[in-house]
């Protein structure tokens, strides 16, 4: 093939992929020199609408899962627990003034949910404590979780309606409403003899051994304070499955202090169901806490019932 016709072909081929981003761009340009219609989007507009629409699913399904037993299933809060999200002034800039936060709405939100607030701004409203969500703080989301978090939340700005979420003054003596979660019944065995998540163990962590004696204190203590801090709300102070927020959980945890239950649930299971969480319940998984710290709070919620 002689030189020419080899360029001749590299030309042809290089104007070939232009024709589509040609498109795009004749589209765009037709859309700012109003060929076409302001009212009809721009095909950049319409990808990103559509990246952001799985990115609100994938926010939805998350919040469905880990946030709903708090807020609400549609943001509408759960009174005397967590403040409703789905409210006017959180997405037009009044309660990020309110609270003095110098950003962005959207890195407000960002913000708190993936650091939480461990320590309450009004335990006289909400009981409850908002929980780290990313790894980045010690939490079990991923970055593109939150975001997609951050995504379904903001996808409320627009039609949220007018809450007063944080009132400045409440009347004193007016009781306040608090959950009322029994604690939950135990679940039933399974045939085998053993709760239900654990016909679902992987050979990675079948037949585990913790690395630590159930009784060794500063393993207890060091567990403690994880449990306090990333499970009690949902599990409850001491592990009846009666937190602040279990009220709205669907199943409910079990009671970690009843040893019939605890007998079916041995301790590689028990560390399963941490690492990994459980599909389609409240329990998210935690293994971004490594080992070491899953074996320690392990052995602390095992101290509820001294079931070994
Ligand atoms: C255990 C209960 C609980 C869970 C679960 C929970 N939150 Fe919260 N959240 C709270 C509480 C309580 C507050 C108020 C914190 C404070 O300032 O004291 C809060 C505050 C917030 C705020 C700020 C609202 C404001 O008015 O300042 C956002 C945003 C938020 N949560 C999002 C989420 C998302 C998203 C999830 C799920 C990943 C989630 N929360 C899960 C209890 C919870
Ligand atoms: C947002 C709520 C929530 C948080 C936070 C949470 N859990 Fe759970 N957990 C659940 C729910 C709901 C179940 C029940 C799942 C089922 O019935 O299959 C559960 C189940 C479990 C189980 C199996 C026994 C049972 O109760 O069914 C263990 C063990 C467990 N969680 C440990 C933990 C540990 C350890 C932490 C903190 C590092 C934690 N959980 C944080 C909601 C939560």
């Amino acid at each position: 093939m002689s030189t020419q016709l080899k360029i001749l072909i590299g030309i042809i081929f290089t104007l070939l992929t232009c024709i589509p981003l040609a498109a795009i761009a004749m589209n765009d340009l037709g859309h700012d020199f109003g060929l076409v219609p302001q009212d009809q989007p721009t095909e950049m507009e319409l990808r990103a609408a559509a990246l952001s629409g799985r990115q609100i699913e994938v926010g939805a399904d998350l919040f469905g899962q880990y946030c709903y037993s708090c807020h609400g299933k549609n943001g509408e809060g759960l009174p005397g627990v967590a403040p409703a999200l789905n409210r006017k002034d959180l997405f037009d800039g009044t309660h990020q003034r309110n609270v003095g936060w110098p950003g962005s709405i959207n890195g407000f939100i960002k913000n708190t949910i993936a650091a939480g607030r461990p320590i309450q701004s009004r335990p006289d409203l909400y009981s409850a404590k908002m929980p780290t969500w990313s790894q980045e703080y010690g939490g079990p989301m991923r970055p593109d979780q939150v975001n997609a978090l951050v995504a379904f939340v903001m996808n409320w700005q627009g039609k949220a309606p007018e809450v007063d979420a944080w009132p400045v003054a409440v009347a004193s003596g007016t009781p306040r409403p608090t959950a009322t979660a029994g604690p939950s019944p135990t679940p039933a065995p399974t045939v085998a003899g053993l709760f239900r998540i654990c016909q679902t163990i992987t050979p990675q962590y079948a037949g585990k051994k913790a690395p630590y004696k159930f009784d060794d204190r500063a393993v207890l203590a060091a567990g403690k304070q994880i449990y306090d801090e990333k499970c009690a709300a949902c599990h409850g102070p001491t592990g009846r499955g009666d937190g602040v927020a279990a009220a709205a959980l669907n199943p409910k945890p079990a009671n970690l202090a009843d040893k019939n239950f605890m007998n079916t649930l041995p301790v590689d299971c028990h560390f399963f169901a941490i690492a990994e969480g459980v599909k389609n319940t409240g329990m998210p998984p935690w293994k971004s806490l490594g080992d070491d710290q899953m074996w320690k709070v392990l052995i602390y919620e095992r101290s509820f019932s001294g079931v070994q």
